[in-house]
């Protein structure tokens, strides 16, 4: 199969249009992901943490790289969010808001070359990478994310915060 990002661009403006744009991003996710290989040799290993390839207010479309040694803060994304890995292996966990305001860890999944999943516009996870590889992926959020306001939440105390870069500095924490 081959991949091209403006391919992948394309297709995703168009699973973002359908009737059912959740259920069509979905589809092209893991037809997309079904082979990782093809994402690597046309976008290869070296890209940048976070890269918008496009966004309007119905998608946007992100590659994404998670380095080594560091726990992405909890986050929710305000939209419907769907997540493939092509390179490396991406730990996700998943929380759920408790009555106190605190965070509960509700799930650990691990996606290698080739997973895909999806989260709902409320939910919530962190991120760090499963070995000393960077990990690798390609990311749709179903509406322009780089303006929604959304939050970071405190692992600790539950706190949630707007999701700013000074707040994000504040709570990346290094993994040793
Ligand atoms: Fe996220």
């Amino acid at each position: 199969m081959s991949f091209s990002l403006t391919g992948f661009v394309r297709s995703a403006r168009s699973a973002a249009a359908d009737a059912r744009p959740v259920a069509a991003v979905k589809t092209l996710m893991s037809q997309t992901f079904a082979d990782p290989q093809a994402i690597a040799k046309a976008v290869g290993s070296f890209i940048a943490a976070d890269e918008c390839l496009y966004e309007d207010d119905e998608v946007s479309v992100y590659t994404v790289r998670f380095a080594p040694h560091e726990l992405v803060p909890p986050h929710n994304h305000r939209m419907p969010a769907f997540l493939g890995v092509y390179e490396g292996s991406e730990v996700n966990l998943l929380y759920q808001q408790v009555e106190s305001g605190r965070l509960k860890l509700a799930k650990r999944r691990v996606l290698n070359p080739g997973d895909t999943m999806s989260i709902g516009g409320d939910g919530i996870h962190a991120v760090h990478t499963e070995h000393l590889m960077p990990s690798l992926g390609l990311h749709i959020y179903l509406g322009r994310l780089s303006t929604v306001s959304r939050e970071l939440f405190d692992t600790e105390t539950g706190q949630s915060m707007p999701f700013t870069d000074a707040n994000y500095r504040m709570l990346v924490r290094a993994l040793v």
